[in-house]
């Protein structure tokens, strides 16, 4: 089929390269003409594992193009694929650049086309986006088209694999008086082994919004259950790992720690608390948990004050990672910059390393006095204690003996709870975690042999395995 993609942010981009992969001929239609030219010769401009060569080897077989000419590129599609932003600078939800771009091309598009919109949209805007449509194709004075929303669940720094290997598609129904749109979708996705869901479009929508509420709530859970194992002496890798082989609850999405970033769950849980009260539905369940994810972040700050001697003022602290999480660049709603933000309030001089140079360099305009340096060790020289904010893969191999030396206090707080507590107190350091208390070099001594705590991963115990779960982790063995 040909198809036309338009936008090309994370999830046009992804989904332009996806479809190549499934023998489409596609088009990536984008408005930004400096993107067109980067992605043209061979740029990317955002970081995502695998997308690289993917569109590196689709442009190159000839199947995969990008263009700045809405006519040119919509003249034949069989669909058009609209993956605009639809959130703010803020992270508010905004409907302008959707309302912009389909004015633009809805009028262009083929009498049998197909228009699918993958962008996340709100359902109050899902209950008019047919109509819109068709009073911008009667006004163009042409026949209507039929109207699908395809929402997208790829998790960024995944997003390749989770486009191609889907678990569900969803295909919520706008208009489609005569089936067209529908069977368009399953052509579309003909080569994907997963059920195609069809419903109603308001429903996909809030499919979309219900899947990304309940990952922020577990979260969010795991997060007050990790207060309670702090309180009551609890290891919360343990008692998730023993929970998750109830099939009923599973293990995912219940890794304690500074909370969940990102573009996605902490607007859209804010902003659904936020619009369900404008029209009269109290949803005290996701207050809670925006009100806990916030809570994380301060509680972090709170503990380095703590471990510092309950004064910032003046000490130096090392952040480590700053993306929402590893594997990508994205700094939007990431943790680190709230916790900088408060770090430097409370006087203290924040010293962040991140391996992406792009986020350290917009992390460091973005958060008023935060220094940005090139490496861990940079960070961690000289400082008064530690927190690490990102499970980068490289901050669980770090010498942790040589880090320890290198600081003027051998204390870090564990925000992802990604850290081997007895490597850390073996090295010399004091540390504290999110839900596995805290451990001093003393207390590793007093209980020798050391174990870390075991968790379980695909039903095995080991101590790596209290990295991460049943979740894949990018730390690895070590
Ligand atoms: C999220 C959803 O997972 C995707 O399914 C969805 O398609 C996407 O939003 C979207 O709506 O576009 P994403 O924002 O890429 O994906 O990130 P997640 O992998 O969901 O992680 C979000 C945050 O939660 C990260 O900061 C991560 O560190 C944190 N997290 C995740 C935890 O704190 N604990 C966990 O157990 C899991």
């Amino acid at each position: 089929m040909r198809i036309t993609v338009v936008g090309l942010g994370y999830v046009g981009l992804v989904t332009a390269a996806g479809l190549a992969r499934w023998d489409h001929d596609v088009t990536g239609l984008e408005a930004d003409p400096e993107r067109v030219i980067s992605l043209t010769n061979g740029e990317m401009p955002l970081h995502e594992p695998g997308l690289d060569e993917l569109v590196e080897t689709y442009v190159a077989a000839g199947t995969l193009r990008f263009s700045g000419k809405p006519a040119e590129a919509l003249a034949s599609a069989h669909v058009a694929m609209v993956a605009v932003g639809t959130t703010d600078a803020e992270g508010n939800w905004q409907t302008g650049t959707i309302l912009r771009c389909l004015t633009e091309v809805v009028p262009l598009l083929a009498d049998d086309a197909v228009l699918v919109v993958r962008s996340t949209i709100p359902p109050d805007f899902v209950r008019q986006l047919g109509s819109i449509v068709d009073e911008i194709r009667d006004q163009a004075g042409r026949p209507r088209v039929p109207v699908i929303l395809n929402p997208e669940f790829t998790r960024e720094s995944q997003a390749v694999a989770d486009y191609l290997g889907p678990d569900r598609v969803v295909a919520g129904v706008i208009r489609d008086p005569d089936g067209h749109g529908v069977r368009t979708i399953r052509r579309v996705y003909h080569r994907v082994d997963a059920p195609i869901i069809v419903m109603r479009g308001v429903d996909a929508s809030l499919s979309k919004l219900g899947a990304n509420l309940f990952l922020a709530t577990k979260i969010s859970f795991a997060n007050e259950l990790a207060r309670l194992c702090d309180a009551y002496g609890g290891k919360v890798d343990d008692v998730v790992g023993a929970m998750a082989y109830d099939t009923r609850i599973g293990g995912s999405f219940l890794k304690a720690g500074i909370g969940f970033g990102g573009s996605c769950l902490p607007h859209q849980v804010t902003q659904t608390v936020r619009n369900a009260a404008r029209i009269g539905v109290q949803t005290p369940l996701l207050a809670a948990v925006d009100q806990i994810n916030h809570d994380q972040r301060v509680e972090l700050v709170d503990r380095l004050q703590e471990l510092t001697g309950g004064e910032l003022t003046g000490r130096r602290i090392a952040l480590l990672g700053l993306t929402f999480k590893p594997g990508t660049d994205d700094l939007r709603e990431a943790p680190a910059l709230t916790v900088a933000q408060l770090l430097i309030e409370r006087g203290a001089i924040v010293v962040a390393y991140d391996p992406m140079e792009k986020a350290r360099v917009r992390a460091a305009r973005e958060v008023d006095g935060l220094l940005t340096v090139g490496s861990a060790f940079e960070a961690l020289a000289d400082a008064d204690a530690a927190a690490l904010v990102t499970e980068w893969a490289e901050f669980a191999g770090l010498d942790w003996d040589a880090a320890a030396q290198t600081m003027r206090q051998a204390l870090i707080v564990d925000g992802r709870n990604a850290l081997t507590p007895d490597v850390l107190a073996r090295a010399g350091f004091t540390y504290v975690s999110f839900g596995r208390g805290r451990m001093d070099p003393e207390e590793l001594v007093s209980n020798a042999p050391a174990q870390a705590h075991p968790a379980v991963v695909g039903g095995r115990t080991s101590s790596a395995a209290a990295l991460s779960l049943t979740e894949p982790t990018l730390l690895g063995d070590y």
